[in-house]
């Protein structure tokens, strides 16, 4: 299967999402290949733990430069997670036609490739999108996200590619006391079906700035954990919010 992960803006939480997802199933025994579709702004490569080791990226592949195999790196923070990352300039930003080739073919030999996508819905989302089977969109719970997240959701529909809710940065609090919106009104706005929700949690910053592993008992883990089981169509019921 060919994920893509996308948001209106950058920040919202696409690559944090891409390898907290990615590890997720690889440790339900998925063979996982995270694809950086960010050209210019890359980022995999650090929250994975490869950066500074990446020599080859996908636009050396796209070039005929290196065989796939040569750009794929594997994360040494969770097994079965493998990184394809992205070109470091803008410039060298692939086509839609070879992402799409090249997905394809790298779907032969992982069980799941995940695309993160840049922000926005330019070159580089069409670039992003093109292979994509289904697509997940990051909001942050507020209603100027969300509707970025229906807009996003219009363009995935003209292109026939199924997409899912994923908020991100949930702060409960502010919630329960109604002070901000909550999750129905963000999933009317976004009109996607909700995946799954991760909480703001520390240490998810501080495993994407170091490259490490998010501690197994935190809360954003096992969130992805359930989100991970509802990629795979498992039946998980959504946290209460209280006892969040
Ligand atoms: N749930 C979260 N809790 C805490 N920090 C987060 C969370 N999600 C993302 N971040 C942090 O916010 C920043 C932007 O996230 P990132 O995944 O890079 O966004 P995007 O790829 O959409 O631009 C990163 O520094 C990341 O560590
Ligand atoms: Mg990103």
């Amino acid at each position: 299967m060919i994920s893509v992960i996308t948001s209106g803006k950058g920040g919202a939480g696409k690559s944090t999402v891409s390898g907290g997802l990615g590890c997720a199933l690889a440790r339900r025994g998925r063979r996982v290949l995270l694809v950086d579709g960010d050209a210019g702004l890359r980022s995999l490569d650090v929250m994975l733990g490869i950066a500074g080791q990446a020599v080859y990226d996908i636009a050396d592949v796209i070039a005929g430069n290196c065989p796939p195999s040569d750009a794929v790196y594997p994360s040494p923070i969770c097994p079965n997670v493998f990184v394809m990352p992205a070109p470091v300039s803008l410039e060298r930003l692939a086509q839609p036609e070879d992402m799409q080739k090249l997905c394809r073919g790298l779907a032969n030999y992982y069980d799941e490739v995940i695309i993160d996508c840049p922000a926005g819905i330019g070159a580089g989302f069409e670039t992003a999108v093109a292979g994509a089977d289904r697509a997940f969109v990051v909001s942050t719970p507020d209603m100027v996200c969300a509707r970025d997240a229906q807009i996003l959701a219009r363009l995935l529909r003209e292109r026939e590619i199924p997409a899912r809710l994923v908020i991100n940065r949930l702060r409960p609090t502010p919630i329960l006391r109604g002070k901000m919106p909550d999750i129905d009104e963000l999933i009317d706005t976004a009109s996607l079906q909700l995946i799954g929700v991760l909480p703001e949690d520390e240490a998810v910053a501080v495993a994407n700035a170091y490259g490490k592993p998010l501690p197994m008992d935190c809360l954003a883990a096992r969130c992805f954990a359930n989100i991970a089981a509802r990629y795979l169509g498992e039946d998980v019921p959504l946290a209460d919010l209280k006892k969040a």
